[in-house]
């Protein structure tokens, strides 16, 4: 299993309803490692280029209108099988039909739905180059990586 990196997005509900910490602190509860963090005002230019495949889409100017009203947060998060696993802890789409257990299925009544993150490794890729420097993604090792990581899944 591979150790990669995705990012999520701790969008305006979350932050302004304060429970990013909570969110933050399940990934990091799972084992997942914070490589990056940022607080940042999203603009139409980020958003069209972040959104690309909706902007043709009726609820691109909600979902636009929505992601500028409060600051975010982004996050990089490293682990193994990081993409697939931070996808599963944020839940369905639609809070509504979000499992209990997931982010979404926790905290979420409607499509302010608290949080994006990386549907693929390619999406990831391109997503973490979006909103960090180089220089502001950090490489160190937990105190706790031999205990989260059985040995034939550490990396060499
Ligand atoms: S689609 O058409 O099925 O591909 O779209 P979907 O994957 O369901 O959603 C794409 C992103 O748009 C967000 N979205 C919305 N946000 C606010 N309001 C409304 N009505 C809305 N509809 C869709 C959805 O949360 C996805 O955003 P991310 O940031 O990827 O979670």
């Amino acid at each position: 299993m591979a150790m990669e990196r995705t990012i999520i997005i701790l969008k305006p509900d979350a932050v302004t309803r304060q429970v990013c910490g909570e969110i933050i602190a399940r990934f990091e509860k799972r084992g997942l490692k914070i490589a990056g963090l940022k607080m940042l005002k999203l603009t139409d230019e980020t958003l069209n280029i972040h959104y690309a495949h909706h902007v043709t889409k009726p609820f691109f100017p909600r979902l636009s209108k929505f992601m500028k009203s409060a600051p975010v947060i982004a996050v990089v998060l490293e682990g193994n099988d990081s993409v697939n696993q931070v996808r599963k802890m944020c839940g369905a789409t639609y809070p509504l039909e979000a499992a209990v257990g997931t982010i979404r299925g926790d905290y979420g009544m409607s499509m302010n739905n608290l949080i994006h993150a990386s549907d693929s490794t390619e999406a990831a890729e391109a997503e973490i180059k979006r909103f960090f420097k180089p220089e502001e993604l950090f490489n160190y090792t937990a105190a706790n990586y031999e205990w989260v990581y059985a040995e034939e899944e550490r990396k060499a």
